[in-house]
């Protein structure tokens, strides 16, 4: 399958992100978000992007920016959007409800040969196809943040998704210059289940009073050569984020998997970290 044209829904820090990486990609882009305000800030953000980080350090031209910019089509019709489409990426909030209501639609307003992805970083691919009729074309693409920068793509196999799909999303992924691993359906993948263990543990170990966040971030980052401690991984991720994941594998998992109660009281309080400019650290 020939693909050329892709629509992302969701213009927030992972939809906007693959919208840039696709366009640098030659990809025609339509990005949609219920939130007018959102997707248009989502293109000047990309806009801000190109020319700080390329054209101002001579890695393309301003024409070539302009270019990118000018394959990325906004959108608040999901209709529309889709229209010429042969893939869809989701990249909406983290939420099994939404993600199934959404891909049922997709399933009856795309043409049948449509690709369907999912970029969850935790929900079964096969919960979130399941209220959809053509569940062979349903996977998961699950991208890391920032998508234009993060080397892989963990492509999700929920019960249903077809071989054929899963080789067109895996041809796709590379197509990107990303390594691409296979995961069978599972709740939080490899990714996501391990390291938000990890960082769920460091919050609650801020929460304890064991060490500072910095002194935290600090500790595993020259013990275990992390480039980022797990308390600038949370902000970076956002805590809203994290704190679904938590919900949802200890639902799945079992107790040991529950959010931090500072994790939860921190996303009641709205910082989330770098996208409300306040978490663990100040942006
Ligand atoms: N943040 C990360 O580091 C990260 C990494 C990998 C995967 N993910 C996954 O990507 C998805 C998005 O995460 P994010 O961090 O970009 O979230 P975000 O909150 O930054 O953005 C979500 C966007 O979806 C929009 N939206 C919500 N419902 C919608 C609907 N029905 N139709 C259209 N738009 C809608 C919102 O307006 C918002 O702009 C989640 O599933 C998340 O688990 C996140």
């Amino acid at each position: 399958m020939d693909i050329k044209d892709v629509c992302v829904i969701g213009a927030g820090v992972m939809g906007s992100g693959i919208v840039q990486l696709l366009a640098t990609y030659g990809y025609n882009v339509t990005l949609v978000d219920e939130n007018e305000k959102i997707v248009n800030d989502a293109k000047n953000a990309i806009e801000k992007n190109l020319e700080r980080f390329f054209v101002a350090k001579n890695k393309i031209s301003k024409e070539e920016a302009e270019n990118y910019l000018n394959r990325i089509h906004l959108f608040v019709n999901k209709e529309e959007a889709v229209k010429d489409v042969q893939l869809v990426i989701e990249a909406v909030f983290e939420d099994m409800n939404l993600k199934k209501k959404l891909f049922a639609k997709l399933d009856s307003i795309c043409d049948k040969e449509v690709i369907l992805a999912s970029n969850t970083s935790s929900l079964s691919i096969t919960e979130i196809a399941s209220e959809s009729i053509h569940q062979d074309r349903i996977v998961g693409i699950h991208f890391f943040n920032p998508a234009t920068v993060m080397k892989l793509i963990e492509l999700i196999k929920g019960k249903n998704t077809s071989e054929k799909t899963l080789k067109i999303a895996k041809d796709f992924s590379e197509g990107l210059k990303k390594t691409v691993v296979i995961v069978n359906d599972s709740p939080g993948f490899v990714t996501s289940r391990l390291i938000y263990v990890m960082c769920n543990e460091a919050i609650n170990m801020k929460l304890e009073g064991i060490a500072s966040a910095e002194d935290i971030d600090a500790a595993c980052k020259l013990a275990f050569n992390f480039p980022m401690g797990p308390l600038e991984l949370s902000d970076l991720v956002g805590l809203d984020i994290y704190d679904k994941i938590g919900d949802y594998l200890a639902n799945e998992f079992g107790e040991k998997y529950k959010p931090s109660s500072l994790l939860k009281e921190m996303v009641k309080d709205d910082l989330l970290g770098r996208k409300t400019k306040k978490g663990f650290y100040n942006y």
